[in-house]
């Protein structure tokens, strides 16, 4: 059975943090425009910065941590993938956090990125990062047998730039038997559109608290928490 597991900012709020729509979420304190594009980058770096820096220092405080949802899947990929190949079972996050991957998750696919990794503007080299990022700081910075000028970046996919990943997913929505979304508001393309490209024959199914503009598509909908319906459906499908 090949499943394609896609997960949104849902599975993370149980952690802790914030999501990106509706009440008390991020897009309610920031405009995207204002802090997730490359021309607000260019614009007022150091207000991008402090963006991500915080983001970043809140995701390494200790009370974050992964919840019974990421551990679900971790143990599931685990107990029944543990030798596969070829993405068999395969873990797209559109989350920026590390969650599924301090859970234990191992073939996880990062489509917008990684908050705790940086990139050289000019060279393109990613670091792995916990510190704050100053706006201006260069890449010649980091290590005296480092030479290249480049700016520093936060190593996410900003609105108007391509997600990571998009052939290798695509090749594994066409192949998936399960495809399972869970905690994503089916907003933001290309991720609300994977599920169009899963065979006619895929066992669609989505966990979200809500209704999503997507719901049709699925022929199962879920509603409830992440934490409680994640390890329950895992298990009906093991
Ligand atoms: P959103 O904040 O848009 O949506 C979160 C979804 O999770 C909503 O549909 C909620 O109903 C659901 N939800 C919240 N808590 C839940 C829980 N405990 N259990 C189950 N579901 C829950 O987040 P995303 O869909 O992930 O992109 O947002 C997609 C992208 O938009 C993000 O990756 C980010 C953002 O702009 C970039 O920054 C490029």
């Amino acid at each position: 059975m090949r499943i394609l597991i896609l997960t949104g900012a849902g599975i993370s709020a149980e952690s802790g943090i914030a999501t990106f729509r509706g009440a008390d979420g991020l897009w309610e304190g920031h405009r995207p425009e204002d802090v997730a594009t490359p021309q607000a980058f260019a614009r007022d770096p150091a207000l991008v910065q402090r963006f991500y820096n915080e983001r970043r220092r809140k995701l390494q405080s200790p009370e974050i941590q992964p919840n019974a949802a990421h551990r679900s899947l971790a143990e599931f990929e685990a107990k029944h993938y543990a030798e596969s190949r070829n993405d068999e079972f395969l873990l797209v996050t559109q989350n920026i956090d590390d969650l599924h991957q301090r859970a234990g998750s191992q073939n996880v696919l990062p489509m917008h990125g990684e908050l705790l990794k940086i990139q050289c503007e000019l060279c393109k080299e990613v670091i792995e990062w916990t510190n704050d990022l100053d706006p201006y700081q260069t890449h010649d910075s980091t290590s005296k047998d480092e030479d290249c000028p480049g700016r520093l970046r936060p190593n996410v996919v900003w609105f108007g730039e391509m997600p990571i990943g998009l052939s290798r997913i695509d090749r594994a929505a066409r192949q998936a038997d399960v495809f399972l979304t869970i905690g994503t508001s089916g907003l933001v393309y290309p991720a609300a559109g994977i599920v169009q490209s899963t065979p006619p024959n895929c066992q669609r199914v989505e966990i979200n608290l809500d209704d999503t503009p997507v719901s049709m598509e699925f022929g199962e909908v879920i509603r409830g928490k992440a934490s409680e319906e994640v390890p329950r459906f895992l298990r009906s499908l093991a």
